[in-house]
């Protein structure tokens, strides 16, 4: 997704934009850009390079304490230097940094065609800094309001004017923008971790509200320009730690940080073997609970997927995990007893959020699971719970996909101890079981060698399949996501019952094949499976917690440690997210900043 950074102050502005784009890197981008204001004329430059090409392109310009920075994700028009950010209007008077989509841009566009205007890049945004040139007399706010008031769709907006380099106006509606407040210099940016080592006084901007920026004072406006008071936050850095601490990636620094990552989590909901939820939900309306709808994308909503399982099994809610694109738009069967739990790492995922509006419109009941405190969702959910995965910076999700299935695990059963169906001594059990998860998940961490070894085999694969069932079935789509969305080797997985219903076709000699295999009552279905493949040629990896499994039926057998199989994915899971590092190490590919995509998807 696109990142915005915006500066005032007594600082040079080149210093804090440059810094403030490489923090937001880890959201994608193909383009960037830089602008800032000397002697009332625009300094602008754009590169569809990396951010570090545009340091050298800035060194001639003059210091200046005024600017906008921003990293393009293309979404209208394609990557090139007219299409990155900022943009100006045709009098080079205003100039804009936008992330979101304007959907009635084409519409908007005629309309500034019709009064002399031009158009020099195939974006959307081309359309805002000119609307601002229309609507404006004299006031940049006014301007801005008029023109936001005439945008369909998502924006959040730092804008400058050539001859007032004395303020930034920002506004936001469904796309996130955070205002920093410093001393004696404001910050405006996509989210706090691009600004954090200059504040962490943070300004929260809600939909349709605006903000007036100059070096020494923020003023804040609700949507009739009405001023209005907003609570500056401090936030929590200790949890945001957005360097690499040595290791060569984002990603594997996460993936090592799956244990304390685990125990931060347990530690905050699992006091003393107990369980304490801080959520406005009743154990009357926890007992009259009907249906649970588990709302997500990605990641989240294969994390998702453990719930199901824990819920269904301890407390015979019937849940259905939906993927949020899809349930925005199918008129869901909502109740007034049903439940519904959004998870989400950034909070800010737009597919998400609007399901979030959607149910809150219809005054159901709900809860979120998110990462990013102060997050869209965070900030509209009626209760939520954190992972404590602290910045997930890789824009494949590891630490943050355990801490969700450890949540959603640990929710699950503070529903079944609530709802009284299940005996304590086994939800115990488990509770006992997770508590000692965070040393198993280093154990296995440790085994890392024999990922390499695996990883280097499949590394020229065309097709690698993922197989298991039940549980091991949810850790193979998330283990098949994982490989494709990094190593961009073709993946799928199947749950292993069904192989023989069509897939199987596709096994030929030699296919990877890596097979999940930690339920003691389905290991001779899972074992008969393994034969059907081998038989037609597939190269087989069993990664199982079953100490006895026989060792004649794969071509290799990691044995994880022995788990309660109801949390067998938070072990699972490890030695896929490490394939899936290694095999794109291998490969040479770009492995915190995967083609096309984005660490938060805050467009449809
Ligand atoms: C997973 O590796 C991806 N980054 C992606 O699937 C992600 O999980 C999905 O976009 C949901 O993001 P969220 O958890 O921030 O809502």
């Amino acid at each position: 997704m696109c990142g915005i950074v915006g500066y005032i102050g007594e600082n040079n502005a080149n210093d804090v934009l440059l810094t403030g784009l490489k923090k937001l890197e880890y959201r994608g981008y193909d383009s960037c850009g830089i602008a800032t204001i000397y002697n009332d004329k625009f300094q602008i430059h754009k590169t569809t390079n990396r951010i570090d090409s545009l340091v050298s392109c800035i060194q001639d310009t003059e210091k200046s304490n005024i600017g906008l920075g921003h990293t393009r994700w293309a979404t209208h028009g394609g990557v090139c230097e007219k299409n990155a950010h900022p943009h100006t209007d045709n009098k080079d008077k205003f100039v804009v940094v936008h992330n979101g989509i304007i959907e009635n841009y084409i519409e908007l566009k005629e309309l500034l065609k019709d009064k002399g205007y031009e158009f020099y890049s195939d974006t959307d945004t081309e359309v805002i800094p000119n609307l601002i040139d229309l609507n404006y007399d004299g006031n940049l706010l006014e301007a801005t309001k008029k023109t936001v008031d005439m945008l369909e769709g998502s924006y959040a907006l730092g804008i400058m004017k050539k001859d007032n380099p004395n303020e930034i106006i920002a506004t936001r509606k469904n796309s996130p923008l955070v205002i920093g407040v410093g001393e004696n210099e404001n910050f405006i940016a996509s989210d706090y971790s691009a600004i954090l080592k200059y504040t962490n006084k943070i300004g929260i901007l809600e939909n349709d509200e605006f903000a007036v920026l100059k070096k020494d004072e923020v003023s804040f406006y609700d949507k009739d320009l009405n001023k209005k008071d907003v609570a500056i936050k401090n936030i929590d850095t200790k949890d945001f730690d957005v360097e690499k601490n040595g290791y060569e990636h984002f990603m594997l620094k996460e993936i090592n940080e799956n244990s304390i990552t685990a125990k931060k989590t347990l530690d905050t909901y699992l006091i003393n073997g107990k369980l304490k939820f801080d959520i406005n939900l009743s154990d009357e309306e926890i007992k009259n609970i009907k249906h649970i709808h588990i709302v997500a994308c990605g990641t989240a909503m294969h994390a998702g997927l453990n719930g199901k399982y824990i819920i269904e099994k301890f407390t015979r809610i019937p849940v259905n995990v939906e993927v949020a694109s899809e349930f925005r738009y199918k008129n869901p069967i909502l109740d007034k007893d049903d439940f519904v739990i959004f998870i989400s790492q950034s909070g800010e995922t737009a597919d998400t959020i609007a399901c979030l509006q959607l149910v809150k419109d219809r005054n159901i009941k709900h809860m979120s699971m998110v990462n990013v405190k102060e997050s869209t969702i965070d900030r509209m959910s009626d209760n939520v719970i954190y992972t404590k995965a602290g910045a997930e910076i890789a824009v494949a999700s590891t630490k943050a996909y355990i801490a969700q299935v450890i949540l959603i695990d640990l929710f699950g059963i503070y529903l079944a101890q609530k709802r009284g169906l299940y005996d304590d001594e086994e939800l115990n059990n488990i509770l006992r079981s997770l508590i000692e998860i965070p040393n198993k998940i280093q154990e296995v961490l440790e085994e890392d060698k024999e990922y390499i070894d695996y990883a280097n085999k499949i590394s020229n694969k065309r097709d690698v399949f993922y197989l298991g069932r039940g549980l091991d079935y949810y850790v193979a789509l998330e283990g098949s996501l994982k490989l494709k969305e990094i190593s961009y080797i073709h993946s799928e997985a199947t749950q292993f019952g069904e192989l023989k219903h069509g897939p199987i076709a596709l096994i030929e000699d030699d296919t990877p094949a890596i097979v999940m295999a930690t339920s003691k009552n389905l290991l001779d279905k899972t074992i008969s499976n393994i034969k059907e493949i081998k038989a037609r040629g597939a190269n087989v990896l069993v990664l199982t917690t079953l100490k006895d499994f026989p060792s004649n039926v794969a071509d290799k057998i990691i044995l994880l440690p022995e788990v309660n199989e109801n949390l067998s994915p938070l072990l699972t899971m490890i030695p896929l997210q490490l394939i899936a590092y290694h095999v794109t190490v291998n490969k040479g590919l770009d492995v915190d900043k995967p083609r096309n995509l984005a660490k938060s998807v805050t467009v449809e």
